[in-house]
């Protein structure tokens, strides 16, 4: 059997509970057959030579994870800038907050190029190669200039926007270009299919050959949608656990009295903060049965802080969340908490158990694994309301969910005033459907699927 070897910027230890979403799949991925995780080790190096990297190897159980560093001049360049600030706005259809100026592009290839160096001596030949993500776009380009054949797949795991966004960046040719030397990209939603499809098909001239298959630029690439999920039974299980249940038994006596409304996120602009703040403001101002009950716990955990943008947001929210307070706030209730710092994963399930209503309401999100993981903590007998936004990509599979449009301020709070009131048969009725759909397209179901769509490939 081929050995799997995955690439992606962030790489963990599987063996230990990882934070985020894209860090646990890749882990269930390769913990299942053992392989190869390769990706930047997380270190920032003052003051070295741009382009260099020192390597390390560790083995984590089955699993060999061989890291590199980055030198300042090449995170600020290869990760803040390129990644972050041009593909990450752009991605999320935000041409506003994007840096096309500032010459990150050379920067961005330049870590690819060290990347792609440094782990062609670690491949065998018929090792399955899998690419995670838009800092990586062109590693199979820079592999196979170095002469890799083997068969090498790609997921992208945010929105890939439509033609006329995509080709606000200067590089735009270059960088679908670089997405021929894959034989497979997966994208999270039909969707982000689309967009593909009307991109090549508009500004590459691509012929398509059916459905998923493409060919231009002399190459011929097969395209599809792989939602990610969620292993439900671990988060199943994790509710269980005692870090969960203590996090549950700490909260429910006062949320037997209250309502729990909750967010949890990274502290980003493509969430949806500042519009959820205000949604939840007009419940209170339109619904007062909700004044002294109603209570939103936000937990916005710190990343990118490095950026503006990012900073920039933090403020906003501070102060919306401080005016909430002022305004409705009384001495034994407080309509907001807001906590702008990391929450352990373990004790995530108990709180999303006490919640009444989860409130998933990113402007645009690849997938957002926090909706499928908040259906999966719930007590099927009493379970929470989802308020999900349409522009999710969950919301493809997740119809059961109240679908809201996160920038109509009422009727956002409208349909959270829905959620508050549903009647238990309605909850059970939802989130039995929603539990067999996570269920039906688990993270198993996409690495197999992934996977075997790669395997089953020509060599191109
Ligand atoms: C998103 C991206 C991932 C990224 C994660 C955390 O989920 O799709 O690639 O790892 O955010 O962001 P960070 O910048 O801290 O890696």
């Amino acid at each position: 059997m081929s050995r799997l070897v995955v690439v992606s910027n962030r790489v963990a230890d599987p063996r230990k509970t990882a934070a985020g979403g894209l860090a646990v799949a890749l882990g269930d991925a390769l913990s299942t057959n053992g392989g190869l995780w390769f990706g930047w080790s997380g270190t920032i190096v003052e003051g070295g030579t741009p382009g260099e990297g020192d390597m390390q190897t560790q083995q984590a159980g089955n699993v060999t994870l061989s890291t590199v560093d980055l030198c300042r001049e090449d995170y600020d360049s290869y990760y803040l800038g390129y990644s972050n600030g041009v593909l990450w706005p752009v991605f999320h259809y935000r041409l506003d907050l994007a840096d096309f100026d500032a010459g990150f592009i050379g920067g961005y290839r330049r870590v690819n190029q060290m990347m792609a160096r440094k782990l062609m001596p670690l491949l065998r030949p018929d090792d399955i190669i899998w690419v995670h993500d838009y800092h990586l776009i062109p590693m199979a380009a820079e592999l196979r200039a170095m002469g890799c054949r083997n068969r090498i797949g790609f997921f992208l795991h945010i929105p890939l926007p439509p033609p006329l966004i995509l080709a606000a960046i200067p590089q735009h040719e270059w960088l679908i270009r670089s997405l021929f030397a894959y034989d497979l990209v997966g994208l999270q939603s039909q969707a982000d299919v689309d967009h593909f499809s009307r991109y090549v098909g508009q500004e590459a001239g691509a012929e398509t050959l059916d459905k998923h298959q493409f060919r231009a630029f002399g190459r011929t690439v097969h395209a599809q949608a792989f939602p990610i999920g969620i292993d439900v039974d671990e988060f199943a299980a994790l509710t269980h656990g005692k870090d969960a249940r203590e996090m549950f038994d700490s909260m429910k006596d006062e949320y037997s009295r209250r309502r729990l409304l909750l967010g949890v996120e990274r502290l980003d602009y493509s969430k949806g903060l500042p519009q959820r703040l205000r949604a939840f403001r007009h419940l209170l101002q339109q619904y007062p049965e909700n004044l002294g009950s109603a209570t939103l716990i936000q937990i916005a955990s710190p990343s990118r802080e490095a950026l503006d943008t990012y900073s920039g947001l933090r403020q906003e929210l501070e102060s919306l969340c401080g005016s909430i307070n002022g305004d409705y706030g009384e001495l034994d209730w407080m309509p907001v908490r807001y906590i702008h710092r990391n929450v352990a994963r373990k004790r995530l399930p108990g709180l999303y158990r006490v919640a009444s209503v989860a409130l998933v309401t990113p402007l645009r999100d690849g997938m957002n694994l926090v909706a499928k993981e908040f259906i999966a903590a719930q007590d099927p007998a009493d379970p929470g309301v989802l308020v999900l936004s349409r522009f999710a990509g969950a919301a493809e599979q997740l119809k059961e969910a109240l679908l809201v449009n996160p920038y109509d301020t009422h009727g956002t709070a409208e349909s959270i005033q829905v959620a508050l009131q549903m009647p238990l048969a309605e909850r059970q009725k939802r989130h039995q459907k929603l539990l067999e759909r996570i269920r039906q397209q688990d993270v198993h179901w996409w690495r197999k699927t992934f996977l075997q769509t790669l395997t089953d490939m020509a060599p191109g």
